[in-house]
């Protein structure tokens, strides 16, 4: 039972109606006019160019994912990138009912076609215009790597098409603001790719806050830990390995994403990078870093690694009547709440947790067996379809997408202010 009883949610958790104009200082100089906080500039059928989805009526059709109807009236998806993320986005989508991916474009003709030819997708070209040039979509995945986003998602938001871009959405605020002023312009969704803040845990700790379960968050902590298996120090070309701080941009994104749910818009952002490892080409990276921020609505502090340890993700949100404990690698939350009976206090908690642990084991453990053994969809146990899953229902039900430009631009902004601030002991 909650101690205290707060009024005010997090900004970020309100609905869009109810949101107030942030504080943030490193953005302050801009907002879109037309959008609220998390609000998409797009609904089917608006906005110059074409349809979205032809002939059918803004909102005349539920979403279709599994459900079982055809594929006609599916979304036309093509994919700019056919490199190293493209294949999970081909398999989540496979997933939905609702999108078909009908072509690929890659720089490099023969990725493009080795890629259409493993995912059996009828066309493959080696540039985004021939690729618009020559098809109807309705929606472009932006699978390239960050600082490739901008022109061709320009091209397609031109074209009247929408896009859904991998995150970061771009290398900097300053682009991530053109983009979201040109999706706002053609009136197109712009959605990116924040996977972990659409999955099932984090929906259920927004839930209790929903529920005042927690009272006012008070600090977010999260520790990303991905293994030397995650790291490609073979790609000593990628970005993520041009400067000291670029690696932040690749993998911090998922962090700070949650942390922007939670707390809304970064004001001060600082980190500490040490346990430096030198690349065959000279260039050095940093295996940990210590980051700490100072959001609208609370503290939040990041544990990342890098090539180094096991794979981890894990959250904890810290409020004033409760805290909430997820273990996204293993799909178990916790919650520590208050009580009024404080001899056996512990103990419930203890206890409660327990049983809570033990029945979200059984089930992960149940969900990958059978997903296994195709006795349950796959979509159970892919960390990318909820994503996709709110990206293509949110239009047709009348909904915002939460991860849309703007919130691509504040996730960047966490990135470039720990960039920003950064202090390296070595
Ligand atoms: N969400 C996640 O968990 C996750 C995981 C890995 C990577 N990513 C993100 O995915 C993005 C892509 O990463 P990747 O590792 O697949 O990169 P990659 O380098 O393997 O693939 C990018 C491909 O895009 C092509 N390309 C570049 N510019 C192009 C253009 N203008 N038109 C057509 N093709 C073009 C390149 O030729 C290349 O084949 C990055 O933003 C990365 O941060 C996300």
């Amino acid at each position: 039972m909650p101690v205290t009883f707060e009024r005010h949610l997090p900004d970020c958790l309100q609905p869009c109606s109810e949101r107030t104009p942030s504080k943030s200082r490193h953005c302050q100089s801009w907002r879109p006019p037309a959008l609220g906080w998390g609000c998409c500039s797009w609904k089917p059928g608006s906005g110059p160019g074409r349809r979205f989805v032809p002939g059918l009526e803004p909102g005349s059709t539920k979403f279709l994912g599994g459900s079982g109807e055809s594929k006609q009236s599916a979304y036309r998806v093509g994919f700019v990138g056919a490199g190293g993320i493209a294949p999970e986005h081909a398999d989540a989508l496979g997933m939905l009912e609702c999108a078909e991916i009908v072509s690929v474009c890659d720089l490099q003709e023969q990725r493009a076609q080795a890629f259409s030819k493993k995912f059996n997708i009828p066309h493959a070209y080696s540039s985004v215009q021939e690729m618009l040039a020559h098809e109807q979509l309705d929606v472009v995945h932006m699978l390239t790597q960050p600082q490739h986003h901008l022109n061709p998602a320009f091209a397609c938001l031109r074209a009247g098409v929408n896009v859904y871009i991998e995150k970061p959405l771009s290398r900097s605020t300053s682009d991530c603001r053109l983009l979201a002023d040109e999706a706002l312009k053609y009136g197109r969704l712009a959605g990116v790719n924040h996977h972990l803040t659409h999955s099932r845990l984090i929906d259920e700790i927004v839930q209790a806050t929903r529920n005042r379960r927690l009272g006012r968050i008070n600090h977010v902590s999260v520790a990303f830990c991905a293994g030397a298996g995650k790291l490609p120090t073979r790609e000593v070309n990628h970005f993520m390995f041009s400067t000291p701080s670029a690696i932040l941009f690749e993998y911090c994104p998922h962090s700070f994403s949650l942390i922007r749910r939670f707390l809304g818009r970064a004001i001060e952002v600082t980190a500490l990078a040490s346990d430096s490892k030198r690349l065959s080409n000279g260039n050095k990276y940093y295996c940990s870093w210590e980051i700490a921020a100072i959001a609208e609505r609370g503290t939040a502090q990041l544990y990342f690694s890098a090539g180094q340890g096991n794979d981890e993700i894990s959250i904890s949100v810290y409020g004033q009547d409760a805290s909430a404990h997820a273990d996204i690698k293993r799909g178990t939350l916790i919650f520590h709440e208050n009580s009024p009976y404080p001899i056996t206090a512990h103990l419930r908690d203890s206890l409660n947790n327990a049983k809570r642990l033990q029945k979200q084991g059984i089930s992960r453990f149940l969900n990958d067996y059978m997903v296994k053994l195709k006795l349950r969809p796959a979509r159970l146990t892919n960390s990318f379809y909820p994503a996709l899953a709110n990206y293509y229902s949110a239009p047709r039900a009348g909904n915002s997408f939460s991860e849309d430009a703007l919130a691509g631009h504040d996730v960047v902004a966490y990135c470039e202010l720990a960039a920003a601030n950064m202090k390296i002991v070595d």
